[in-house]
């Protein structure tokens, strides 16, 4: 298996995005949207196991890993249109879109500006409702805590709050590894995807028009999303379907890669033969 990191231009502002590339170039494309507060690199375990068969794409979101930030004021139309940039740049066809938490949040308003991009979706451990007024609050503490206390401090607590108890007692290194990715943004890039979140519109009234093949993945122990949110989600999708993968928390790809690597490919098979 090779691996690439490739530099693409947004459209928006200047910046410019890094995507780790995996797979032959040939082969069917799979973009996969990284949660918050961590970076394309969360996809490791995906690119190292299914990027043989898959042409898979991780960029980073602007502001971490090794995209630019921009002026940090970081907004969900930004987030899409950089996507929008990296597929005109690197994957012009239809691809299969897949993305966790805040990923997902990106995949579903890019979904509903240009449906045509995409020939697949999976939707991990996230939602499809704007925050209220309490997450928004929450959102505004955030931005104080990474200002007053820096990116440490906000990435225990995170790690405390995401991981299934069972990972952080089974896998100590796996918490070290999301620690130092997390530990390697900048605070003022992880500020501007809190902004872009909390100002993010709800797309659950387009979910009935997603009309390609999709599927939902929630661990059963997300205590972010949980997994009755995600079944109500999928219920939504025409035709999707939904898996929960077992023991995983919010992570589910990084906490349960076996499980989650199986209901990845059993369902890009069935895209690529449709
Ligand atoms: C994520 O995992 O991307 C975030 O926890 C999502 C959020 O804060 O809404």
């Amino acid at each position: 298996m090779t691996r690439r990191l490739s530099s693409v231009p947004s459209s928006t502002r200047g910046v410019t995005l890094a995507v780790e590339a995996a797979g032959p170039r040939d082969a069917p494309t799979v973009v996969l949207l990284h949660g918050f507060p961590l970076s394309g690199a969360m996809w490791d375990p995906q690119l190292a196991s299914l990027g043989r068969d898959w042409r898979l794409l991780a960029p980073d979101a602007r502001g971490v890993g090794a995209s630019d930030l921009g002026d940090g004021q970081t907004t969900m139309e930004m987030l899409v249109e950089d996507l929008f940039s990296l597929l005109d740049a690197l994957a012009p066809g239809p691809v299969v879109g897949c993305g966790l938490s805040m990923g997902g949040y990106v995949l579903l308003r890019a979904l509903e500006r240009e449906p045509e991009r995409f020939r697949g979706v999976v939707l991990c451990d996230t939602r499809s409702e704007a925050d209220g007024d309490a997450e928004r609050l929450s959102r505004a503490d955030a931005i104080r805590r990474l200002r007053e206390q820096g990116v440490p401090a906000f990435t225990d607590r995170f790690l405390s709050s995401v991981l299934a108890p069972g990972t952080r007692e089974r896998d100590p290194a796996l918490v070290g590894r999301l620690r130092r990715m997390i530990c390697s943004n900048s605070p003022a890039g992880l500020r501007g995807l809190l902004l872009a979140m909390a100002m993010r519109t709800d797309t659950t009234p387009s979910l009935s028009r997603i009309a390609v093949p999709t599927l939902v993945l929630a661990g059963s122990e997300d205590a972010l999303t949980p997994p009755e949110g995600a079944r109500a989600l999928a219920a939504r999708i025409p035709g999707s379907r939904f898996e929960e993968i077992p023991g995983a928390g919010h992570l589910s790809n990084v906490e349960a890669p076996g499980a989650f690597d199986r209901a990845l490919s059993d369902f890009l098979a069935s895209c690529d033969a449709g």
